[in-house]
């Protein structure tokens, strides 16, 4: 009964925050840092939790944090992300924020005043800076000041993260005290939707999450000659998307190889000035090389590197490969995922242990605060795409095992 009431009010928060005042796009959902529909969708969840009693802010780069304690005691950490792929469904982290705020209701109404902290970081997908998990690696202090200053720089107009930040009435230059976030959490779980098809292809309706599979994301950018595509014969040309079409096909190759869950994936493709008739002089494309184990594609990281640049040179031209950040992989904390498993298995719904093979912004707090995360099914793992979909009574069954696993660990 009560599940089935948490159902109806995560399905109307899902459905209002798909809404036009909450996405760019009609087409897709797109909110992402600063913008008039990320701030529409923040004062929403600030609402919602105020009238649950919640003290509500944002940390000194746009971090939602609210508390129903003060600051200063023992609390426990729930939520996600509430900003969109820029091709995205309703889904990906906002349902992670929905059900949260889903777990602070029951936490309520079932009379159980646990003391809860729930977080929706800033720019989990990178859709404003092309950084992911960008709020949460701010607070767990794996950026440098000249990376917000300079480095990070919006996609839509080229201009700093700290400039973005500051028009948008942040303090970015306080960015050093979002460390003091999760300074009170005994404990952390996010729910996310899974993002492949295993919970739905075993008929599990929930995933406990072992591990959070490590990436490497990077750059390459190789310089070629622009000329006509007409008049220059084939012995005359240093065309640089014959090397991007080289490295693709051995990405495939390199990730297949490593094996372990290694994956890779070029993403962007910038070809300069990409016009029929023309050979292009430059191009750039990225990288996402990902997995659950370290070496394994990290190896994959180096030889494709390797592999871009002399791929390049051996057309006579030169290619240039760079990091735009890394992270390892991220196991679990054995001790919440036994009390997730315990309320799982008191449900009665079916469950199984798995590894995410996303990145999650759990993955920056996991070594200052022992962490779990909780997964949902998403119908046929279709995600970072419009036709994404989820069951909110799927979430609502993860709200309560949530709830009583932070109880029984309380
Ligand atoms: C996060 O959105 C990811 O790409 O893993
Ligand atoms: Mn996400
Ligand atoms: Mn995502």
């Amino acid at each position: 009964m009560a599940r089935e009431e948490s159902a109806r009010r995560i399905e109307r928060d899902i459905e209002t925050l798909a809404g036009p005042d909450y996405t760019l796009s009609k087409e897709a959902i797109r909110r992402y840092a600063y913008t008039p529909v990320y701030r529409n969708t923040l004062a929403y969840f600030t609402k919602e939790l105020e009238e649950l009693g919640f003290e509500v802010e944002q940390d000194p780069v746009g971090t939602l944090v609210a508390r129903n304690r003060p600051k200063g005691e023992a609390v426990f950490g729930i939520g996600s992300h509430c900003d969109s792929n820029r091709n995205g469904g309703r889904y990906d982290g906002t349902m992670g924020v929905v059900t949260a705020l889903e777990v602070c209701r029951l936490n309520s109404e079932l009379g159980y005043g646990l003391p809860l902290q729930l977080i929706s970081w800033l720019e989990e997908e990178g859709s404003g800076f092309g950084q992911m998990l960008l709020g949460s690696r701010i607070m767990a202090q794996r950026v440098t000041e000249e990376d917000l200053r300079e480095r990070f720089r919006a996609i839509d107009d080229g201009r700093s993260f700290w400039e973005h930040a500051e028009e948008a009435g942040y303090q970015p230059e306080r960015w050093r005290e979002c460390a003091h976030v999760i300074d009170d959490l005994t404990g952390w779980i996010e729910m996310h939707i899974e993002q492949a098809r295993v919970l739905q292809d075993t008929g599990n309706r929930i995933g406990l999450v072992t591990a959070i599979a490590g990436y490497v994301h990077a750059d390459v950018r190789v310089h070629g000659r622009g000329d006509h595509a007409g008049a220059t014969p084939m012995d005359f040309r240093l065309d640089p998307t014959l090397s991007l079409a080289e490295t693709i096909v051995e990405l495939e190759r390199l990730a297949r190889e490593a094996g372990k869950g290694t994956v890779g994936t070029v993403g962007e493709i910038e070809v300069d000035p990409g016009i029929i008739n023309a050979i292009a002089s430059r191009v750039r494309f990225s990288l996402d090389i990902r997995g659950p184990d370290d070496e394994a594609y990290g190896g994959v990281a180096r030889e494709i590197a390797a592999f871009a640049e002399e791929a390049a040179g051996r057309r006579g031209m030169r290619a240039e490969y760079a990091e735009r950040q890394t992270l390892p992989a991220t196991p679990m904390d054995g001790r919440i995922l036994d009390a997730l498993e315990a309320a799982a298995r008191a449900t009665g719904e079916p469950y199984m242990r798995m590894h995410s093979g996303a990145a999650h912004d759990t993955m920056c707090v996991a070594d200052r605060i022992p962490c779990a995360m909780v997964f949902v099914p998403c119908k046929d793992g279709i995600s970072h795409h419009p036709a994404e979909d989820a069951s909110p009574a799927d979430a609502a069954l993860a709200a309560e095992i949530i709830l009583e696993a932070i109880r029984a660990l309380s």
